[in-house]
């Protein structure tokens, strides 16, 4: 027998496949289903944000007083993804002190497997929000559009990370508040422009993100993503924040 003859009592064949890792931003929803869901949003009663949230609000208003606006929602999306990266780099962190029980390490997996799926999403709204602005020949101010998101991604991200480290509550608070935020300014948006509703969406990532016919839909698909993201902060906030062998 050769070395790559198959041993007697193999069986010649491919194992079957692995479970794809499942995304929760894989279905795009119908004209109808996201218009009801738009209304569903703007009727959820607001709440009063924790102190970091409003911080970060406050400083936007001053970088963008023109208020909702795809500038606005481009340096929204831009920093959306930090805290995410900021988990997910926990949780390898965590891993890595845990590598030895096995069953906990796994259990750290699922978190920082959807920390990546929230950050991908956040990601296509980026570059999503990026492509109007060019299309529209928005200029760019230097430090407002350029140096400050930057200079806040970073800050944000090591508050985030310090946040996740010193007690994850804390961050998952944080961002729940950021989410809820971001579902309703992009609801809001959709709201005051009816326009939207008969404007062709034309874009380099409807196979990547989805082929949403206009650009009311996009948006109104944006902000149920946003939900979700908020309710996956709240999830762990009931089941519990920390990483935890019994619970969470
Ligand atoms: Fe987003
Ligand atoms: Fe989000």
């Amino acid at each position: 027998m050769t070395s790559t003859e198959t041993p007697p009592g193999i069986v010649d064949s491919r194992p079957a496949p692995v479970d794809p890792y499942y995304s929760h931003f894989a279905t795009p929803l119908s004209p109808a289903e996201l218009r009801a869901h738009q209304q569903r949003i703007l009727d959820i009663p607001a709440y009063r944000y924790g102190l970091p949230a409003r911080l970060l609000f406050w400083t936007a208003g001053k970088a963008f007083p023109q208020g909702r606006s795809f500038e606005f929602f481009a340096f929204v999306e831009l920093v959306a993804r930090v805290p995410y990266m900021a988990w997910e780099h926990v949780g390898h962190i965590a891993q890595t002190q845990n590598h030895r029980d096995h069953a906990f390490d796994r259990k750290i997996q699922d978190r920082v497997v959807l920390a990546r799926d929230e950050q991908d999403n956040e990601f296509w709204h980026l570059l999503i929000m990026e492509e109007f602005l060019e299309r529209q020949g928005y200029k760019r101010r230097w430090f407002l559009d350029r140096v400050f998101p930057q200079l806040l991604s970073i800050a944000y991200y090591q508050l985030s990370w310090l946040l996740y480290v010193a007690s994850p509550a804390w961050s998952y608070r944080l961002n729940r508040d950021f989410e809820d935020h971001a579902m309703r300014q992009y609801a809001t948006f959709v709201a005051e422009h009816p326009e939207f509703d008969t404007m062709p969406w034309e874009s380099a990532y409807k196979d990547d993100y989805g082929h949403h016919a206009t650009i009311a839909d996009l948006l109104r698909q944006i902000a149920l993503d946003e939900e979700v993201h908020k309710q996956h902060s709240e999830t762990y906030l009931k089941r519990g924040a920390r990483f935890s062998r019994r619970h969470g």
